[in-house]
């Protein structure tokens, strides 16, 4: 058990719920949501599978159609938001990060390891998000060029717990994470 009533305490208790996402499927961050921003400034916010988690680097791994809108809009500005709510340790946690692609060598050797059924997810034609003139006016064809790893390098985290106290901290990276309380 973490101790929440420290900084170091509940940053340890953000580091264990995001790694429970990577390995447990019902684990609240094995859904994070990545938010950016579209072309006209709107924030854009959407669902993702973690697919690789850093706890000492602070590095959170998706996987993405490189056609898709989110890939199209990191390569325009990497700044993005994560955020995920784990209801089951009554812990929102928000993040701030600088999310880029992997190069391509190292996507094509990650893309050998995506199970054959699970290839289907990158690459459609048209590409996600065309407009079409009926639901199933598309098919997959997918291949590695199609293939996006994104890394997100966590600048920021903000941790909000819910508890007899309500428990709020904002933890940055560019000051080593030692974190700092905040009105919930
Ligand atoms: C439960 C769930 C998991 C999802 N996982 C992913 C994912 O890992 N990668 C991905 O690109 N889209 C994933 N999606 C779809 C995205 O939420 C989104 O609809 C799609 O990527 C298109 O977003 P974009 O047009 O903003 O790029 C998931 C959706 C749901 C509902």
């Amino acid at each position: 058990m973490s101790d929440i009533t420290t900084l170091s305490g509940l940053l340890d208790l953000v580091r264990a719920r995001i790694g429970a996402g990577l390995v447990d499927r019902d684990a609240a961050a094995r859904l994070p949501v990545l938010a950016t921003r579209d072309a006209q400034g709107w924030p854009s916010a959407r669902t993702m599978v973690l697919r690789g988690f850093d706890a000492a680097d602070w590095t959170l791994d998706l996987h993405s159609d490189a056609d898709a809108a989110k890939v199209l809009q990191l390569t325009d500005g990497p700044r993005a938001a994560l955020h995920v709510w784990d209801a089951e340790a009554s812990l929102q946690v928000r993040m701030r990060a600088h999310v880029v692609r992997l190069p391509h060598e190292e996507e094509k050797t990650l893309w050998e390891e995506v199970p054959e059924e699970a290839r289907a997810r990158y690459g459609t034609v048209p590409p996600p998000g065309t407009p079409i003139a009926s639901a199933e006016a598309w098919h997959p064809n997918p291949r590695p060029a199609r293939f996006a790893v994104l890394r997100a390098r966590v600048l920021r985290i903000e941790a909000l717990h819910l508890g007899d106290i309500h428990r709020r901290a904002r933890y940055e990276r560019e000051e080593g994470w030692q974190g700092s309380w905040l009105v919930p």
